[in-house]
This record gives C-alpha cells, structure tokens and sequence, in this order.
C-alpha cells in the first residue's frame, strides 16, 4: 500500500496488487482535485478574505440598470451626457486622434515621467504661462494615471518626503476616493468643515476657524474648483481669507484640480485660487486630471506638479518621483496623453476645447436653471437657489435619504444616497420631469 497526499488535503490509497480497470479509476480519480465543498474552501488560501461592500457610486449605476422604466434617470455617475443623455466625445479629441492616426507613431514606452511635452503643458494650463513658476523653472510635473493616480503619486510622494506630519485635513465632505488614496499611502485623514446644511453653501466661518486650528506644518487639501461632492466653492475674497490662514499656520496646501474649465467654463477663473496661493509664495502641490474637461475618462491622463524653491531643488524632487513611479506602474500610458497634448500644443485644436469645454460648462449651468425654473413650475415652495449658485458637475440638493429612496422607488431616480445629483445627467427632455419627481418628494 502506498499512501499518496493529495495537493489540496486530500489523500489517496492505491493498490500495488494487479491493476484492473477499477483500481486504475479509483486511482485516477483520487488524482483530480477533491469537489467542491467544505475541504476544498478550508484549504484556501483566501477563505480568510470577508466580502466587501459594492462601491456606493457604481452600486448606483447597477441598480439603474436593473430598472425596466422608460422614464428613468441615473444621476450618479460624474460623467458628462450631452443634451440626448449620450456620451460625448469633443470633436478636438476626434481631430487630434486622426491627427494622430495619421503620423503612424510607434508604441515605444515613455520615460517614466511620462510625455514632457505633455508634463510641460499641463503646468502651463494650471499655473499660467507668464507664471514666475513656470518662467524660473522652479516645478516638476509628471504624467499620471488621471486625477486618482496623481493624487496616489503624490500620497506616496508625502508618505516618503513631507516630515512634519502624517496628518492630511479633508474638507467635510470630501470626494469618497479621498479618504482610502491617503490612507492605503500611509497617511492619516482628518477634516475641517466646508459644507453647512443649512444654507447648502460653504461654511465660511466654519472653514477658516477650523483651518487656523490646524497644527502647524500639516497637510490641507483644497479642491481648486467645482467642490465634489458638494458643488460649492469658495468665493475669491474668501480664498484670500484661506490662503492667508494656510500661510499663517505654516500649512502645507495639496491642490486637487480635476474640473479645471469646467466649473466656470473658463479655464482660468477655475484655476484661480491655485495660482493666487502660488503668488501668495505658498509652495502647493497639484493634481490635474483631464477626466472630464476633455472627456477622457477612460483614457486615464492626469498630471502631479509640485511647485519647489528652486529649478535645482524640482530635479532632486524629479529623481525621486521617478523612483516612486518605476515600481508602482513603471510608466504611463501613451495614447491619452498624446491626445491630451496634441490639444494643448496646437493653437486651433485649443481654441476648439477652450469653445468645447466651455459649451459643457455652459449645458451643466443652464440645466441648473431650468431645474430650478422648473421647480417653481411645479409650485414648490423651498428656495432652491443653491441649486443655482453651486457649480461644475454635482449639486448637493439637500434632499434627505428617505427622500432619495422616493426618488428612486416611485420615480426611477437615482443618485447617492447623499442627495448630491450629477447635473450632466440632466437634459431638456428630462429636467420637467426630474423637477416634478423632486416636488412630489419634497412637498
Ligand atoms: C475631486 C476629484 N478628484 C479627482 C478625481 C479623479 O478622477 P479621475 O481619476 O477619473 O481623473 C475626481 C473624479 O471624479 C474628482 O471628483
């Protein structure tokens, strides 16, 4: 007798006597994984591992699909619809693709900087291309797997270089993907207040009083514009008031720019407040992402600049994020940032995003409008004007979760639990409806 150990536990007994047809079939069969059951699952090396929780977002768009109404809308998801509900892709990316297409490049890996024409251009559009900054030299920037991969480049970057502290202060709320980028980079979360319920608006005084408590020499991250999930922003004056208290305390301030030109449709005014601190001499670092302003969701083009004292300083800063990127993903993907930088570079393919992203900006504003012009239509008497004076892609509309619910159930509407909406889901052929469904709820 011999006794064979099966690689999964279990065992098998064999025979030396004379082989018959039944001996070889038990023999071959105690040769084949045990079924599954009970000894297979004990034995796993992930029976350890607890089912997560759907992501709350994407858990959204899934319920939307199951549901069979002809009226139903999924406000959810942040992605940018045009007035037909469908995704758009802007005509610049359609060009500088063929453009592309045309030079019949080769596929060759990029640095692990990324595209530098690209890199270059992206510090351009944020900072401004008189920037001192820019002019001195005294930056790095580095391709990025859009806006989450930036942010995660520049976690680890802090999690390494910044000494003073682990602690990185979001505002409440803050975008969800925030909280797990920091902390799966070792990094600790805190917050200060930003959104007051009771006005749906910023909370000025809440904001400023908390950011002058912070412990000096911690990390505050501001979103540059078009707040997610809140829709609200600081107004100038009061980035003047916030720049002045990150000054004061010695705060280190990490800028998250994913809606640049798509909050005001000017590219500019967006990027104001990063570009007053910089002058303010408050050395930021910045994530971009070119998710939403140009459409390239998929395509995953982002960019993390930080600003430094000195062009000699931004080459040390340089080698090391080099050094952080070669082991996480070894270099970015080529196609988008091509894209991204064939736009940027050529003046007519610019002025055309400049015109497309500010007719999106434009389609979210007017949307903003007519839902509220709506609402008084339907007779409703709350005053909705926040859903006006916030902007970008979200509006957080005040409404309560048993009202979301309503929303859904009875009206096949859905959206976070939060009651933040995603304006590019709103057309002209559905905002009546969407006003008469939130009255019904809200009356
Ligand atoms: C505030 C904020 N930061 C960053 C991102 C990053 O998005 P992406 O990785 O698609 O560029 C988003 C996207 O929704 C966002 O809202």
């Amino acid at each position: 007798m011999a006794l064979l150990l099966h690689p999964l536990g279990g065992t098998a007994t064999t025979t030396t006597t004379t082989t018959t047809g039944g001996a070889l079939r038990l023999f071959l069969r105690a040769l084949l994984p045990p079924p599954a059951g009970g000894a297979a699952r004990a034995s796993s090396w992930w029976s350890h591992v607890e089912m997560g929780p759907p992501d709350p977002i994407l858990g959204v768009t899934e319920a939307f699909k199951r549901d069979t109404s002809s009226k139903k809308m999924n406000l959810g998801v942040g992605a940018y619809r045009d007035d037909n509900g469908k995704p758009y892709v802007l005509n610049c990316v359609r060009k500088a693709e063929a453009q592309i297409a045309a030079k019949k490049l080769d596929k060759e890996y990029l640095p692990i900087a990324g595209l530098a024409e690209f890199n270059k251009a992206s510090a351009q559009l944020a900072l401004g291309d008189t920037n001192e900054v820019i002019q001195s030299g005294r930056y790095v920037t580095v391709q990025t797997i859009s806006g989450t991969g930036s942010l995660r480049v520049g976690a680890n970057f802090l999690q390494r270089f910044f000494k003073a502290s682990r602690d990185v202060y979001l505002p409440k709320p803050s975008w969800g993907n925030h909280t797990p980028i920091f902390r799966d980079a070792g990094m600790q979360l805190q917050s200060y207040r930003y959104y007051d319920p009771k006005t749906c608006g910023f909370d000025f005084t809440g904001a400023l009083e908390d950011i002058s408590k912070i412990p000096e020499k911690s990390i505050v991250l501001f979103h540059a514009c078009a707040h997610n999930p809140t829709g609200v922003d600081p107004r100038p004056e009061q980035w003047k008031e916030l720049a002045a208290a990150v000054k004061k305390r010695n705060l280190f301030a990490f800028f998250d720019m994913a809606y640049q030109g798509f909050a005001s449709g000017d590219i500019n005014r967006d990027a104001w407040a990063v570009r007053h601190f910089i002058e303010q001499g408050i050395d930021v670092v910045l994530s971009q992402s070119y998710a939403k302003n140009m459409g390239l969701y998929g395509e995953r083009v982002g960019a993390f600049t930080v600003v430094c004292k000195d062009a000699e300083e931004a080459k040390r800063v340089e080698s090391q994020l080099k050094i952080l990127i070669r082991p996480m993903y070894s270099n970015p993907p080529l196609n988008g940032a091509r894209i991204a930088s064939t736009i940027l570079n050529s003046p007519d393919l610019r002025q055309e995003w400049l015109v497309e992203v500010k007719g999106m900006a434009d389609r979210i504003i007017g949307m903003r409008t007519q839902l509220v012009a709506n609402l008084k239509k339907e007779g409703s008497s709350h005053n909705w004007q926040h859903i006006t004076d916030q902007i970008g892609m979200f509006c957080f509309t005040g409404l309560k979760p048993e009202q979301v619910e309503r929303l859904t159930k009875e009206f096949s509407v859905y959206m976070t639990k939060d009651g933040r909406i995603s304006v590019a889901g709103v057309t002209s052929g559905n905002v009546a409806y969407l006003a008469h469904a939130i009255h019904q709820v809200s009356k």
